[in-house]
């Protein structure tokens, strides 16, 4: 196999080496291709860019393969707590139990927010939507600790920083989420691991002790760990972008949560439930929906199908969908939009329109199932997800510092207007 790829440009050959990964993936080196060539390369959506060389994550959309540092997602969903999979993730390899008690004592200890924080919360309409506070919040964090300005300037430094937004994140999370009903705000709890302590702030009450169930832990850790990371998506390279540009920490997962915003990346879980409700009070008639998604004159998209990488299937939707059912089961909880999510993937995957496109149900499909199953409104799903990828983010922001990545910056190819005369207002 030649690892040399050879470019043509008017009849003359340029040379650019072939970089493999250690999975066994090809990527044309084309760093000096504009130095050599005078050209760049065009490629909207990044749809066959490489912005990276990465050791984090790797998937295999055609196999719906799903690997965090070398570990497999099944495993690592089955076996670990959220916690371990964020130092897996940050740090490279699994904790030791000495290496975890740390890291959890150290995570423990932040999770408090400075009180005026909570002015911010005050300031909100009160129907505001949750991402929106979470991304102006968490980048407000930078004002309070105003040293993360400077967070990668030592690793003892990155690391506190990358600590306290681990900490801070569920009880930002759970203070907007408790102001949107009016209700007393709940602190955090240091006798908690972190997904109950979570659950607490979110489902606790100053009146009297509720009690959380171990199974709505168990399946929040499976939904974190399914989304803590996904390597080069739409939110993971903004935080690189932002961070990029030696911009700090917090305010570069604040970009990340805008990015992850959007229905067509996180946003598509709201997005989900939304339609099956939709569908539902429309009578459940799937068929129709099916042949609206098919329709281009139509702009309804079946949301929770298709992936820009999975085009066999996703790894975690597979997962999602058995946990939907257990858990659904054990809270004893029949949800009727369960059964027309049911009928949509199975007439979806029999549809030669979804065959050819390869379009399968992704992480979001059954995701938003499940939160709402464990008594979320609809609005905080898209922050759940950002809870459970910040591990990522953080990772992938690290990553970034530490290869010393030069600051992101595409070309593009002008195709405006070339000179044109300036005329005078009273003349257009
Ligand atoms: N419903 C109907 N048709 C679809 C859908 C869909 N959900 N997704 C893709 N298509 C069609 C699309 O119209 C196009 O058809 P044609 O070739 O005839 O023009 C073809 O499939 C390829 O689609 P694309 O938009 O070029 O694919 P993409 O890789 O640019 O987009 C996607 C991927 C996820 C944005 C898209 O599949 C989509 O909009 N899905 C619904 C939103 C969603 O569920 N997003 C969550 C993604 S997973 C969570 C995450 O990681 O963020």
């Amino acid at each position: 196999m030649s690892d040399i790829a050879e470019i043509k440009i008017d009849g003359k050959v340029y040379e650019f080496p072939i970089i493999t990964g250690t999975e066994g993936e090809k990527s044309i080196d084309i760093s000096k291709l504009r130095e050599l060539t005078g050209h760049i390369t065009l490629d909207l959506g990044y749809k066959n860019t490489g912005s990276t060389k990465s050791a984090i994550t790797f998937l295999d959309g055609e196999k719906g393969i799903l690997k965090y540092r070398g570990y497999a997602i099944e495993e690592l969903a089955q076996k670990s707590t959220f916690l371990e999979v964020a130092y897996l993730l940050i740090y490279g390899d699994l904790p030791t139990q000495e290496q975890l008690d740390y890291f959890t004592n150290r995570i423990t200890r932040h999770t408090l927010i400075h009180e005026d924080m909570k002015k911010f919360l005050d300031g909100y309409p009160s129907k505001s939507h949750p991402m929106a506070q979470l991304s102006s919040l968490v980048c407000s964090l930078s004002t309070f600790y105003p040293e993360s300005l400077k967070a990668n300037s030592t690793k003892e430094a990155m690391d506190l920083t990358m600590v306290k937004l681990l900490s801070k994140f569920p009880t930002i999370l759970a203070f907007i989420y408790k102001k949107s009903l009016g209700h007393a705000l709940m602190y955090p709890k240091t006798k908690y691991d972190y997904v109950t302590n979570f659950l607490h702030m979110i489902f606790g009450r100053r009146t009297e002790d509720v009690e959380i169930d171990p199974v709505m832990v168990s399946a929040m850790n499976t939904l974190l760990i399914l989304h803590a990371d996904h390597e080069q998506n739409c939110s993971a390279s903004t935080v690189r972008m932002v961070g990029s540009s030696d911009c700090n920490l917090y305010a570069s997962v604040s970009a990340g949560i805008d990015a992850l915003w959007g229905p067509l990346h996180g946003g598509a879980n709201q997005a989900v439930i939304e339609m099956l409700e939709l569908i539902k009070e429309d009578g459940g008639d799937t068929e129709k929906w099916i042949n609206k998604a098919k329709d281009k004159n139509d702009p309804f998209r079946m949301m929770g199908f298709g992936h820009r990488v999975y085009k066999n299937f996703d790894p975690r939707a597979k997962i999602i969908k058995k946990a939907c059912d257990d858990i659904l089961d054990k809270l004893g909880i029949n949800d009727p939009v369960l059964e027309i999510a049911k009928k949509l993937e199975e007439a979806a995957l029999n549809d030669p329109y979804f065959v050819e496109r390869k379009l399968y149900p992704n992480v979001d499909f059954y995701s938003g199932i499940i939160y709402r199953a464990l008594g979320f409104p609809t609005d905080m799903f898209t922050v759940l997800f950002a809870l459970g990828r910040l591990p990522g983010w953080i990772a992938q922001w690290k990553e970034m510092h530490e290869n010393k990545e030069p600051i992101g910056r595409p070309r593009q190819v002008y195709v405006g207007h070339t000179n044109r005369e300036f005329v005078d207002i009273k003349n257009r």
